[in-house]
C-alpha cells in the first residue's frame, strides 16, 4: 500500500509529516553506501525543526557574486582556477551557515566568457569526497560536460574545456555527481557562467553595473542556521534567497536594468511578479535572447530555467521600492536610491530565429514516479550508466515529445510537476498539449516545465560533439532517484 510518507518521499507533496529511516532508503544503492556521510546533514536524521532561524525581510543587501579573474589569459583562451570546498556563509544576518562551494563562495564566482573565445576551468577538489562540474546550457565536448559518473576524486584536479561556440546566454554551473546532485547543489555548488554574445553589444541593452545576475533559490534552515537537506520533503524550504541572502534588498538607480534571473533551486517552481503587477520586458530565456522582447507581468521558472528581463526603475519615484514576489512570498526588494543617466534601450528585434531544419526523428518520453519502489523513471526505467537509451546523429534535429504522466501518483489524487533538461541539445518549444508555447518561451531553451498530465513537444538541435550526454528532470531530487536517461551522439 502506498503510504502518505512514501508520497512525501517522492513528490514532496504538501504536508509536514516527520520522516523516518525510510528517507535513508533514498540512498541505499550499493555504490552509494561507500560514499562518505555528508557534512552538516545531521547524520541523515530527521531535522529537529521544520522551520528554524529567520530574520526580518529586507534587512541585508543583496551581494553580486564576485566575477572570477582568469589565472592566465593567453591569445587563444582564458584559464580559471576554482576550488570545490566547504565554507561558511551568512544567509541570515549574523548567523553562520556551513555550505559547500565553488571558490569558497555560496553563490559561486561568476565566470564571464566571450562567444568564440575558449575558457578552461581547472577545478581542484578539496571537498573531502568526489564531485564535478556541469555547465548547464553549455555546448561542450562530452569529456567536459560533467557526466554524472565522470567525477573528480577528492584531492584531485581536472580541467574543463568550454569552447563558447554558442550565442550569448546566461548559463550556470553546478555539481552533477550521480545521486548527490540534489544535495550538492542545495548546499551551494551553483554559480553563473555568462557567455557574452558578439551580437549583443550592438543592441544597446543595459550593461556593466546595470546587468545584474540574480540566483534565486530556497532553503530550509534549522535553528542554528544550518541548511537542512531533506530530499523527501523538498517543498518545505520556506526561506527564499537571492544571491545567497534571505530576502535581501538591492539598491538601484532610477533607470533600466538587465536582470538575469536563474532558478538555482533543486525543486521549487518560482512564480515571480514585481510590485503590484509591474511590467517587465523579457528579453531572453535559457539559451539567450528571444527573437523580440515580450512584456510580462509574471515569470514562471522551474529549477534550472533562466529568464532575463529589463526593468525600468525610472518609473518608480526616487526613494520608492519594488518587491519581487514569489507566489509563496517576497523574494527581494529593489530600492530606488539614486538617479543615473540611461542611454540603454531595448530594440524591437533581438535575435534572428531562423526556421528549424526538418526533424529527422521523433521520440516519446514519459516521466513518472514509482512511489512503491521509491524510484523516478523515464519510459519506465531508472538511469543506468551502462545503458544507452538512444542514439542521436551528430548535427541532427529531432522532435521530442515529453509527457508528465504523474497526475495521480500512486492513487493519491495528487499530481507532481516535473521539468525536463537536455545536456548538449538546445531546443525550441513547438507546443504544450497542442497549444502554442508562451511568447516568453519563444527562444532557444534547455529546460522546460511540464505540469502533471501535460505533454510538451520541442525540436532539439544537437550540435557537433560525439559521445554520451544525459537528459533528466531538473528537479534534482528526481534525477537523483533515476529520472534521467542518456543519449549517445554518433557520427
Ligand atoms: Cu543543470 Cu544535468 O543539469
Ligand atoms: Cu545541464
Ligand atoms: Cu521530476
Amino acid at each position: 500500500m502506498l503510504t502518505r510518507r512514501r508520497l512525501l518521499v517522492l513528490g514532496g507533496l504538501a504536508g509536514g509529516a516527520a520522516l523516518t529511516p525510510m528517507t535513508r532508503g533514498l540512498f541505499t544503492e550499493p555504490e552509494q553506501q561507500a560514499r562518505p556521510m555528508h557534512v552538516h546533514d545531521h547524520g541523515g536524521r530527521v531535522p529537529a525543526v521544520r522551520t528554524g532561524a529567520t530574520a526580518a525581510p529586507f534587512s541585508v543587501a543583496m551581494p553580486l557574486p564576485p566575477v572570477l579573474a582568469p589565472a592566465i589569459s593567453m591569445p587563444g583562451f582564458d584559464l580559471y582556477r576554482l576550488a570545490v570546498q566547504p565554507a561558511t556563509t551568512e544567509i541570515l544576518p549574523g548567523v553562520t551557515t556551513p555550505v559547500l562551494t565553488y571558490g569558497g563562495q555560496f553563490t559561486a564566482p561568476t565566470i564571464r566568457a566571450r562567444q568564440g573565445r575558449r575558457t578552461l576551468v581547472t577545478v581542484d577538489n578539496k571537498l573531502g569526497h568526489e564531485a564535478n562540474v556541469h555547465l548547464h546550457g553549455g555546448r561542450v565536448p562530452a569529456a567536459s560536460d560533467g557526466y554524472p559518473m565522470d567525477l573528480i576524486a577528492d584531492g584531485k584536479s581536472r580541467t574543463y574545456d568550454y569552447p563558447n561556440a554558442q550565442p550569448g546566454a546566461t548559463l550556470w554551473y553546478h555539481d552533477h555527481t550521480h545521486h548527490m546532485e540534489a544535495e550538492h547543489v542545495y548546499r551551494g555548488m551553483h554559480g553563473f557562467y555568462l557567455v557574452e554574445g558578439a551580437d549583443e553589444q550592438q543592441l544597446g541593452l543595459p550593461a556593466g553595473a546595470y546587468d545584474v545576475p540574480i540566483l534565486l533559490r530556497d532553503a530550509l534552515l534549522d535553528d542554528k542556521g544550518g541548511l537542512v537537506f531533506d530530499p523527501a520533503d523538498p517543498y518545505n524550504r520556506p526561506t527564499l534567497l537571492a544571491n545567497g541572502k534571505a530576502q535581501p534588498y538591492f539598491g538601484v538607480a532610477a533607470r533600466k536594468y538587465r536582470l538575469r534571473l536563474l532558478n538555482g533551486s533543486t525543486h521549487r517552481i518560482f512564480e515571480l511578479t514585481l510590485g503590484e503587477g509591474v511590467e517587465m520586458t523579457q528579453i531572453a530565456t535559457d539559451c539567450g535572447l528571444l527573437p523580440a522582447p515580450v512584456q510580462v507581468t509574471k515569470l514562471v521558472l522551474s529549477s534550472g530555467e533562466r529568464a532575463e528581463v529589463v526593468v525600468d526603475f525610472s518609473r518608480v519615484p526616487l526613494g520608492g521600492r519594488l518587491i519581487l514576489n514569489d507566489v509563496s512570498g517576497p523574494v527581494m526588494r529593489f530600492d530606488v536610491v539614486r538617479r543615473a543617466f540611461d542611454r540603454s534601450r531595448v530594440p524591437d528585434t533581438l535575435r534572428a530565429m531562423p526556421a528549424l531544419a526538418a526533424a529527422t526523428q521523433t521520440r516519446q518520453l514519459t516521466l513518472s514516479l514509482d512511489p512503491v519502489n521509491i524510484r523516478a523513471l523515464i519510459n519506465d526505467q531508472v538511469f543506468d550508466p551502462n545503458r544507452v537509451d538512444m542514439q542521436v546523429k551528430r548535427g541532427s534535429s529531432e522532435i521530442w515529445q515529453v509527457t508528465n504522466s504523474d497526475t495521480n501518483v500512486g492513487g493519491s489524487g495528487f499530481g507532481v510537476p516535473h521539468n525536463f533538461h537536455t545536456h548538449l541539445a538546445q531546443f525550441r518549444l513547438l507546443d504544450r498539449d497542442g497549444k502554442p508555447p508562451l511568447p516568453g518561451e519563444a527562444g532557444w531553451k534547455d529546460t522546460v516545465l511540464i505540469q502533471p498530465g501535460e505533454t510538451v513537444r520541442f525540436q532539439a538541435s544537437f550540435g557537433d560533439y560525439l559521445g554520451r550526454y544525459v537528459y533528466h528532470c531538473h528537479m534534482l531530487e528526481h534525477s537523483a532517484l533515476g529520472m534521467m536517461g542518456q543519449m549517445e551522439i554518433v557520427s
